[in-house]
């Protein structure tokens, strides 16, 4: 594992400055391809030629985000058909997918099916939780229902960008908003076997992490003004942080963790704890953390404690650490919807084609939000 990315092998090539690619998004009307929809508005080097949806096709994408409406004010949204088809056309296409898992994985296969009957390869990154393991039994044996698309597993990588050098598959799987916290905080510790490889994580999120449909114990009015912890050691990301921790550090850890529902709308906070494996104090922890993400753009490892607010809507993570000689705290702040999926996700699509990684991601927080 390495902190500083490169370009995917056999990547097609780099494009002429400013050649726009044109990205579809998947999940059209939910809350991350709502993010998704803002970020390529302002990416140099993506332009969104479709967004599908199966619930709204041929309603205007305005009408599901007013906030976005002075931008793509005259589109609609698409049904799979009319994706199919400009993917079969297009020479390059970006595929970010927005969809729930078990939906995301049949879809993505279809598409890439069709794309590839007519010379095609866009390029995938799939936000859903359906391609973060390597194998069916693993995804079966979390989500209960059989894999979707089992042949096209091993097409995808899981990871975070910052934790994985060169990618060796055509397609990414996002982490996800609780992974990608616990996994900037936690790999570190692992890989620099600066702790026991026993962590104990609580994390706080904010109500947009349980999407866009409001239902009986994540709708905001049951959760504004109040914390809880729920799926208490659990969860259904519990396996797949520990998947990818293990790929990113070559460490097998056991991760203890308790998700909590938080009193906003975006963001997540992550306290990972852990026994030191060696004498460290918290001088000594920021400079080994700092040291590890030196060449990763995103992290930012500070002495003050991170903030839910200084990410909000940002690519951008926050880590701090705290040792009192026998357990070390690393906290982890980063925007669920942003750097926890759309953002994490155009990171990983600049990288597969050959930009800065950096491209399209850089503005930073609102501020009192
Ligand atoms: N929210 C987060 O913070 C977050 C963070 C990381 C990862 N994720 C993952 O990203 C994906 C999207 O999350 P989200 O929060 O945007 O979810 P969401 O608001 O519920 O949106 C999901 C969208 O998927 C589409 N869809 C297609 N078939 C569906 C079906 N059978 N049932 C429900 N929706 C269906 C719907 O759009 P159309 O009807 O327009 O097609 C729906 O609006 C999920 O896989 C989620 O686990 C979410």
């Amino acid at each position: 594992m390495t902190a500083s990315p490169g370009p995917i092998a056999g990547g097609g090539g780099r494009p002429e400055p400013c050649a726009a690619i044109p990205a579809v998004v998947l999940g059209g009307t939910g809350y991350v391809a709502g993010e998704l929809l803002r970020l390529i508005a302002a990416h140099p080097r993506l332009r969104v030629a479709a967004v599908m949806s199966d619930s709204q096709p041929g309603e205007p994408l305005a009408d599901a985000f007013p906030h976005l409406g002075a931008v793509y004010g005259d589109t609609s949204f698409k049904p799979q058909a009319e994706i199919q088809e400009l993917l079969v056309s297009a020479a390059q296409c970006a595929v970010f997918s927005a969809a729930p898992h078990g939906v995301s994985a049949p879809l993505i296969d279809s598409l890439l099916t069709a794309a590839a009957s007519a010379g095609k390869r866009p390029r995938v990154v799939d936000i859903s939780a359906d391609f973060r393991f390597r194998s069916a039994a693993q995804y079966e044996a979390v989500y209960r229902h059989p894999h979707g698309a089992p042949g096209r597993l091993q097409e995808f990588t899981c990871a975070v960008p910052e934790h994985l050098a060169r990618l060796e598959t055509p397609h990414v799987a996002h982490p996800g908003c609780f992974s990608t916290a616990t996994l900037l905080a936690s790999v570190p510790l692992l890989s620099l076997e600066l702790a026991v490889p026993a962590l104990f994580v609580a994390g706080v999120t904010g109500s947009t992490g349980s999407g866009r449909k409001p239902v009986c114990g994540t709708h905001h009015p049951l959760r504004h003004s109040d914390l809880y912890a729920y799926n208490v050691l659990s969860h259904r990301h519990a396996p797949e942080i520990t998947a990818c921790a293990r790929a990113a550090s070559g460490v097998e850890a056991q991760f203890a963790f308790v998700p909590h529902s938080g009193p906003f709308a975006r963001g997540i906070h992550v306290t990972v704890q852990a026994q030191l494996a060696r004498p460290l104090d918290t001088a000594g922890v920021l400079a080994a953390l700092r040291r590890f993400y030196a060449h990763s753009p995103f992290v930012r490892v500070t002495g003050n404690a991170p903030r839910v607010k200084d990410v909000a809507t940002t690519n951008y993570a926050h880590l701090s650490a705290a040792s009192d000689g026998r357990t070390v705290a690393v906290t982890c702040a980063i925007d669920n919807l942003n750097k926890g999926a759309a953002g994490g996700a155009v990171q990983w699509m600049n990288r597969m084609f050959g930009w800065p990684e950096t491209e399209g991601l850089t503005a930073p927080a609102a501020g009192w939000t």
